[in-house]
């Protein structure tokens, strides 16, 4: 097992996809069962739960919001007292099943409030992380909704495109805020749902590390419309070669 766990960021445009791979990717990693898995779902929409077949007790923020009142009517307890409380609910929002954990951070953090609350939930988010050997980020739009503690982690960066030029934009931009993570390994683009038509052209066009092209998969788009879990998508020589491209990308070999 490696030191640190290994921490992907699925990010893009809303609607490339993210979720949909998100869960897939967790699917292919949770398959060796001596790999501990962590989900988070950055997205406050909570959509990786239907994917993943898994729903939270609680999300992060119902967490946060609970503290807050609490702390609203009585005096603030003292620090190691609340910290062994936050870490009680953190354990107690995870939804598990086998090898795999998830964790749903529900709203983003508010501005400047509540920063001692704010502060050790990060820190123990971070702390959680750690005791997995790999952990998917689903991430909304941007990077700026994820936990930056979790952010500070990340070592491969899975930015997914569609055709369209507006999510290629998106995709060059996350990729060149990239440069700014610390732990960073990889990072790459993932194009999904193209039609074999456009694929020429758009990797013609395309500057960015080439991790896969996902063409567009009926069933796909048919279990999320009935929100059936992902990992009863059936498995097909597509799935095969993504799972392979994921791997390559977090392990390569020459
Ligand atoms: N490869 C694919 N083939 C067909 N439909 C897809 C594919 N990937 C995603 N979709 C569909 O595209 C829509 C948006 O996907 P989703 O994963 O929710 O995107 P995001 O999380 O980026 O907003 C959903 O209806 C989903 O079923
Ligand atoms: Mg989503």
């Amino acid at each position: 097992m490696e030191p640190r766990p290994v921490v992907i960021a699925v990010c893009g445009k809303g609607g490339v996809g993210k979720t949909s791979l998100s869960a897939l990717i967790v699917r292919s990693l949770t398959r060796d069962p001596a790999r501990r898995v962590l989900a988070v779902d950055a997205d406050p929409a909570v959509g990786l739960a239907y994917a993943l077949g898994l729903t939270p007790p609680k999300t992060v923020d119902q967490i946060r919001q609970e503290l807050i009142q609490t702390l609203g009517q009585d005096a603030p307890g003292d620090p190691a007292e609340l910290l062994r409380r936050l870490d009680y609910d953190l354990f107690a929002a995870l939804a598990e099943r086998d090898n795999l954990a998830f964790l749903a951070i529900g709203r983003p953090e508010g501005h400047g409030c509540f920063c001692q609350v704010n502060q050790l939930l990060r820190q123990l988010i971070g702390d959680l992380a750690g005791r997995f050997d790999a952990v998917v980020i689903d991430g909304e739009a941007g990077l700026e909704q994820i936990q930056r503690r979790v952010m500070e982690m990340v070592t491969h960066l899975l930015v997914v495109s569609d055709g369209s030029l507006k999510s290629r934009r998106v995709a060059a931009t996350l990729h060149h805020m990239s440069a700014s993570l610390p732990g960073l390994a990889a990072a790459g683009v993932l194009f999904n749902k193209l039609t074999p038509g456009e694929v020429p052209e758009i990797l013609n066009a395309n500057p960015l590390p080439l991790i896969h092209v996902l063409h567009e998969i009926p069933a796909i788009r048919d279990f999320d419309r009935r929100g059936r879990s992902f990992f009863d998508l059936p498995w097909s020589a597509e799935m095969a070669k993504l799972e392979g491209a994921v791997l390559h990308f977090l392990n390569p070999r020459p």
